[in-house]
């Protein structure tokens, strides 16, 4: 499917250096996009940048920037020269772990910064340009801990819930003008950043692999390649508001939607205190 024709020339993909902000920044330029990648080292940056103008012979664009900063529209437009931004893939994260009362502030923040203020002053700033053009798309990135309270992710997965919650909304106010919108539900996939955060918590995917253990609760971890090609199979499709990486987490969802939340959440809590060291 051409998406220039669909959506317009440039796609921003935020966290897009690595894992899968890149997967979904390689999905786009499959389809013909140009790529403009935001994230904050810029080594890897440049050099996910770099990639995909070779694979795919599109324009390329890194914007080296921190989500948590308070001028991030301006920075974007900068970074994009004038250009419209036509698809939005708002993947990035900022992912505090422990108890509500014991995190600092400053990550607290840094959660809300990340989860919740950027995307919201992102999309709509460059949301209004897509409806006055007609067309866009956005891809708000959300999680399978936005769908309970889960112990030690709480200030996560509540902000997560936050993305969850937008996508579905903007999927109908958008989609009146034409532009598509909807929220992406990621479970465990097998990244960098992922196994960079087991190590740092002693998980159970930490040593970078699969346990032999592992508990028939979780499921085993997409490569983001994997999920990133579900993503756009089904866009290329229909876009639905809530859209799943992995149709086993489909399924998982549903099943804990019909449980009993109390119990729910206390054995999710128990696998917390089991998984992590
Ligand atoms: N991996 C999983 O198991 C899992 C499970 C559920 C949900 N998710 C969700 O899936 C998405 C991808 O997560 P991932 O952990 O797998 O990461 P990833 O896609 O492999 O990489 C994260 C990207 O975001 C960038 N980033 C992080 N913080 C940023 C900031 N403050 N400002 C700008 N860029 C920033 C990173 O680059 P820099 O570090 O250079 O900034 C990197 O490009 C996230 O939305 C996450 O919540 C992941």
């Amino acid at each position: 499917m051409d998406y220039v024709e669909k959506y317009g020339r440039w796609a921003l993909v935020l966290g897009g250096s690595e894992g899968l902000g890149r997967a979904i920044a390689h999905e786009l330029a499959s389809r013909g996009m140009s790529i403009a990648l935001a994230a904050r080292r810029k080594g890897p940056l440049d050099e996910a940048a770099a990639a995909i103008a070779a694979d795919y012979g599109v324009g390329t664009r890194a914007i080296p920037l921190d989500l948590s900063s308070d001028d991030v529209v301006d920075q974007i437009e900068q970074g994009m020269e004038g250009d419209d931004v036509s698809f939005i893939a708002y993947n990035a994260a900022a992912e505090p772990y422990g108890e509500f009362v014991e995190l600092d502030l400053e990550e607290h923040e840094r959660n809300l910064a990340v989860n919740v203020v950027a995307p919201t002053h992102i999309v709509r700033h460059f949301g209004r340009g897509m409806i006055d053009r007609g067309r866009g798309g956005i891809v708000l990135c959300c999680s399978l801990a936005s769908t309970n309270g889960l112990y030690m992710w709480v200030a996560y997965g509540a902000a997560k819930a936050y993305l969850h919650i937008m996508g579905e909304g903007l999927w109908y106010e958008l989609g009146q003008h034409g532009v598509d919108a909807c929220s992406f539900m990621i479970g465990t996939t097998w990244t960098d950043n992922f196994q960079r955060t087991q190590e740092r918590l002693g998980g159970i995917y930490a040593k970078g692999r699969i346990p032999e253990d592992l508990p028939p609760e979780m499921a085993i971890p997409q490569l983001p390649e994997e999920a990133a090609g579900n993503l756009f199979t089904q866009l290329d499709e229909e876009w639905l508001p809530l859209v799943y990486a992995n149709p086993v987490d489909e399924k998982r969802v549903k099943m804990m939607q019909a449980a009993d939340k109390a119990q729910l959440i206390r054995m999710a809590a128990q696998g917390q205190r089991d998984w992590y060291s």
